[in-house]
């Protein structure tokens, strides 16, 4: 990318925040490069403190700055946002929605002109610019749409172009994730803190082995399960925790979460 691509954002709650923050810190955008629109108004004083990027309370007012629209608002605020690009943007423009549960059949139909549109879930981690963010084009959007998008999106992590039908798959997965291995982390800190280690070591202990235990399996390719039992020495430490852990069916109690946010996300469709 020679010079960015304007984006404009529709809402900065947690994930828009995300995203703002993972742009900055790759040293392509500038504050300039990027313009906010977010309704409630102690996070837009809030944002535009934090990251210098304008922001307005309207969408209409950002829209033809950009070359990429993001939507980042909830599934419950989608068909305001819709209304005002049908009423304010003229020009044929990406829209990117990262909403939870909202099929690319819905954008379309509450769209009145024909926008090339990109479904898409990212994760927290854009902040770092570590995410997964798996995107779904629409049939009409052209090689030089996808490429805004994913100039954009590369920035802030992995992308993964799937067929549609997974999105709220991968929404459970790389989209609530982090949620879950926060609480890991959190679980393993507590362990750490109950044999003894003070809490600040311990929660550092437990982060960084789950980074570089991610790392592993991203960048060896091996199966998790092969990692698994390189750790696991025979009549070791390891294996008696592992026991525990099948014991508590972690396994099984993780496929559930998942399965049920699944559900949920196929679920959010606004009636
Ligand atoms: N959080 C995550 O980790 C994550 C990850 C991937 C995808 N997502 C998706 O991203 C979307 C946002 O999630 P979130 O966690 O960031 O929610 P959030 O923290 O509630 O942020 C949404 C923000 O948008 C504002 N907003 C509502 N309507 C608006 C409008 N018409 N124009 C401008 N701003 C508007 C909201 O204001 P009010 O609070 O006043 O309504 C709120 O500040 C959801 O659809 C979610 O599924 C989230």
């Amino acid at each position: 990318m020679n010079k960015p691509w304007k984006v404009a954002l529709i809402g900065a709650g947690n994930a828009g925040e995300a995203i703002i923050s993972g742009l900055l810190k790759s040293n392509v955008y500038t504050s300039k490069d990027i313009q906010v629109a977010e309704i409630n108004d102690d996070r837009r004083k809030y944002i535009s403190q934090t990251y210098q990027v304008t922001c307005f309370k309207n969408s209409r007012d950002i829209l033809s700055f950009s070359d990429i629209v993001i939507i980042a608002v909830k599934p419950i605020n989608i068909m305001q946002v819709l209304q005002d690009i049908n009423s304010f943007v003229k020009t044929r423009k990406v829209v990117l929605s990262i909403v939870a549960g909202i099929p690319i059949a819905f954008i379309k139909k509450h769209l009145s002109q024909v926008f090339p549109i990109i479904r898409g879930m990212p994760n927290l981690a854009c902040s770092v610019g570590e995410a997964m963010i798996t995107i779904t084009p629409a049939e009409n959007v052209i090689e030089h749409e996808l490429k805004i998008a994913t100039d954009v999106l590369e920035l802030l992590g992995q992308v993964m172009i799937l067929e549609e039908k997974y999105l709220n798959l991968a929404t459970a997965l790389n989209g609530s994730g982090p949620a879950y291995i926060f609480l890991i982390i959190e679980a393993l800190a507590d362990a750490g803190v109950r044999v003894g280690l003070p809490k600040d070591i311990s929660i550092m202990l437990a982060a960084q082995t789950t980074l570089g235990a991610a790392k592993m399996v991203v960048d060896t390719g091996e199966h998790p399960a092969k990692l698994k039992d390189k750790v696991a020495t025979p009549g070791g430490t390891t294996v008696e925790g592992l026991l525990k852990l099948e014991d508590g069916k972690l396994r099984a109690v993780i496929i559930s979460a998942v399965t049920e946010a699944t559900q949920k996300a196929r679920a959010l469709i606004p009636t």
